[in-house]
């Protein structure tokens, strides 16, 4: 079953979503060489902490971070460490947090210092596929939508999508119905409907789609060791189509030039 949030819920969902995409603006200015994960690592977990709030992930399935960060060939699930970052890498900052009993996620892949084109654009289209699929949010879509929206966009551009991993429903429970593919036919699965709460999070490869996990039992690598890249954003579904959860005002203008609509859609915002 896909729960429709009330108002009060929604709210809720709102503070701590936006919670997490002040915290990960800060994270994603800290990417620079010589910072290390898990220096990105403890001002995430304190930053969460210190507004009340607990890390999602940490303790989830034994997850032991606050972050998940994964650079270059590192898909997803990458754990933080002393490995200091350097110039052309790129990383994916990701991380959920729980606020009075709600959720939130969100990821985004930054570049650390220059980076190739080839990286630069990797970015910009995942990024990009991501809002594509956000576009595909309204009530009356059905799920599948959003995953044929985004393969899409990444086909269309030479690149591929992750199959192993999943956008979910979000709420009481970090992970919770339905599962959102980021590749397929649309026209399938549940219809959307105001209210329900979805973590879109495409996973993208410079190259071929593959991917396994490293014997840590959480990093995510591609098979080929091309780049990947992952953004995610929290939206929640209105009357007319969608809002982003996880999207700052500072962002709204750049995001309004690329899906051409506004996004930001509460008026209780101030
Ligand atoms: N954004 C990811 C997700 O929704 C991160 C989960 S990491 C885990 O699945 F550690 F919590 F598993
Ligand atoms: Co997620």
């Amino acid at each position: 079953m896909i729960v429709c949030r009330s108002s009060s819920e929604i709210e809720k969902l709102r503070r701590v979503n936006l919670l997490v995409a002040e915290v990960l603006a800060a994270l994603r200015q800290m990417a620079v060489p010589g910072v290390t994960t898990e220096e990105i690592d403890r001002v995430a977990e304190e930053r969460v902490r210190a507004a009340g709030a607990e890390p999602a992930f940490k303790g989830y399935h034994g997850y032991p971070a606050t972050v998940c960060v994964s650079a270059n060939e590192q898909v997803v699930h990458g754990i933080p460490s002393k490995r200091p970052l350097v110039e052309r890498d790129i990383l994916s900052i990701d991380m959920g947090a729980k606020l009075d009993g709600y959720f939130g996620d969100c990821a985004v892949t930054v570049p650390v210092g220059r980076v190739s084109a080839e990286a630069a654009e990797l970015l910009r289209v995942t990024e990009e596929a991501l809002f594509h699929g956000i576009e595909a949010v309204k009530p009356g879509a059905r799920v599948s939508d959003i995953g044929a929206a985004v393969q899409q966009h990444v086909e269309a551009h030479g690149f591929s999508v992750v199959r192993e991993f999943v956008g979910h429903g979000i709420g009481t429970l970090l992970h919770e119905e339905p599962q959102i593919a980021n590749y397929g036919p649309g026209g399938r699965g549940p219809r959307l409907a105001e209210g329900m709460v979805l973590a879109i999070e495409p996973m993208v490869n410079a190259g071929k789609p593959a991917v396994k996990v490293l014997p840590d039992g959480w990093t995510a690598v591609t098979r080929d060791a091309s780049l990947s890249a992952h953004f995610e954003h929290t939206v929640v579904v209105t009357g007319e189509g969608c809002e982003i959860l996880t999207l700052l005002e500072s962002d709204a203008a750049r995001v309004r030039e690329l899906v051409g609509r506004s996004l930001l859609g509460s008026p209780s915002r101030t």
